[in-house]
């Protein structure tokens, strides 16, 4: 089955809140976020957002340059349903993150929680990082959450790759330094944990 229609299937089926990814808040991200972006004018794109209330989190928070991508076309109605008038504020993009067309250096910030941990093909890790250097500007940051190296090694029944900071900042080379990593133990809707890894990058 392709990408797209495996999230489709996966979304159609289970409800938002029963997906072993689910938090009702993703405080980290919108930790690094505000860090990276103090000014409610930075432009924020959330890569694979799905149906996470990330994109009602940055709404609350004033932020109202708002990209959400996802190959899902699935999660992304269901995000805008929630979102009812505000999702009008949001620019949507569904496409797959390894060659949808972004603009060049069109964002502030880049984040994206448990999804580079599924590309285990290399030449589509190489494609992301070409979409994320070309579509984030000098001095923008981007932030990468994926399973740490205690993480679970598969995910929705997918194969995913675990990385520590070297490994996943290394994917990503020397334009992008590493300002910080941090690990978090996600408890997930079903009782269990899993280990995530976070890179806070700032492009040189
Ligand atoms: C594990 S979920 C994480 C969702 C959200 N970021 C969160 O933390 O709640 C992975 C998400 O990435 C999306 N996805 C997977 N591969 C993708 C790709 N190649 N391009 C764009 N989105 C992708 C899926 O549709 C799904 O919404």
């Amino acid at each position: 089955m392709d990408t797209k229609s495996h999230w489709d299937k996966v979304y159609a089926v289970k409800a938002p809140d029963a997906v072993s990814w689910y938090r009702p808040h993703l405080e980290t991200s919108l930790a690094l976020i505000e860090r990276a972006a103090s000014s409610h004018s930075a432009a924020v794109i959330d890569v694979g957002g799905g149906e996470s209330t990330l994109v009602d989190d940055l709404l609350v928070r004033g932020y109202r340059k708002i990209t959400v991508l996802d190959v899902s076309k699935t999660a992304i109605e269901v995000t805008r349903k929630r979102l009812e008038e505000a999702a009008q504020q949001v620019n949507w993009i569904t496409g797959d993150v390894t060659e949808a067309p972004l603009d060049a250096d069109a964002y502030d910030v880049w984040h994206d929680r448990a999804v580079f941990h599924f590309l285990t093909n290399p030449a589509h890790r190489i494609s992301y990082v070409r979409q994320v250097a070309r579509a984030v500007r000098a001095g923008g940051h981007v932030i990468v959450g994926t399973f740490g190296p205690e993480g679970p090694t598969k995910c929705s029944g997918l194969e995913v790759m675990r990385y520590d900071a070297d490994l996943l900042h290394g994917e990503f080379g020397g334009r992008f330094r590493l300002v910080e990593s941090s690990k978090e133990l996600h408890q997930t809707p079903f009782g269990t944990t899993q280990q995530f890894l976070y890179c806070y990058c700032r492009v040189e």
